[in-house]
């Protein structure tokens, strides 16, 4: 047995000789036959977008095994740090760019928190693709945008602004899409201002 990275409401991760291993956990509330094909149908999910991810030059850890009798995943251990204690400017340049590069490769990451992106050697790897998917829908990159911008706002109260105008700044230079993106970006963020009042 490995040492365990985290156990989450999801999935347990363990890392053995450089190799994480992330199992989904079995959900108790659900019906055993539902709970095993969902299990089942995210861990192929979450390694084909991985795959995908790569082939594409996004950088992600290497899939190095799909279990799905096992629901896991065994994947190479990124030694880094999470981008969310560090961020800092060349960071977010970094991430506006890799985040285009993904969704320039219609891959949607769909939870882009800063919890799920590790820094190694100055570059940004993304992780958790559990709720990813592949899609063009400018929308959906919108939202990832969104998303990534409340965390970083979370995290930086004071520096999100200079940060977040940076990451997007870096999206705009290199995603063939991003005027699209930006401009529904707006959008959405109208809406969720809408929404809390
Ligand atoms: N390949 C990896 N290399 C290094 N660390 C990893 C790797 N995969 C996962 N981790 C660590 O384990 C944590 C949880 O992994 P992951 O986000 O995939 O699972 P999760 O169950 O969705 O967790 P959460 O609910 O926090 O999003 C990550 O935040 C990261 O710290
Ligand atoms: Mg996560």
């Amino acid at each position: 047995m490995g040492k365990e990275l985290k156990l989450g409401a999801e999935a347990r991760l363990t890392l053995k000789d450089n190799v994480v291993v992330k199992e989904r956990i079995k959900k108790s509330y659900r019906l055993a036959q539902i709970d095993s094909v969902l299990r089942k149908e995210r861990t192929s999910k979450e390694a084909s977008l991985l795959q995908k991810a790569a082939r594409a030059q996004v950088n992600v850890p290497r899939v190095l095994k799909v279990d799905k009798e096992n629901f896991a995943i065994e994947m190479e251990f990124i030694s880094g740090e999470l981008i969310d204690k560090i961020i800092d400017e060349k960071l977010a340049r970094e991430l506006g760019r890799e985040i285009a590069l993904m969704h320039d490769n219609g891959i949607i990451h769909g939870d882009l928190t800063t919890s799920n992106i590790i820094v190694k050697s100055g570059q940004v790897f993304f992780i958790d693709f559990g709720l990813g998917e592949i899609s063009d829908s400018v929308e959906k990159k919108a939202v990832d945008l969104r998303v990534l911008k409340e965390a970083i706002r979370a995290n930086h109260p004071a520096a999100a602004d200079k940060l977040n105008e940076i990451i997007l700044d870096s999206y705009k230079r290199h995603s063939k899409k991003a005027t699209e993106v930006l401009t529904r970006l707006e959008d959405v963020e109208k809406r969720g201002r809408y929404k809390e009042r």
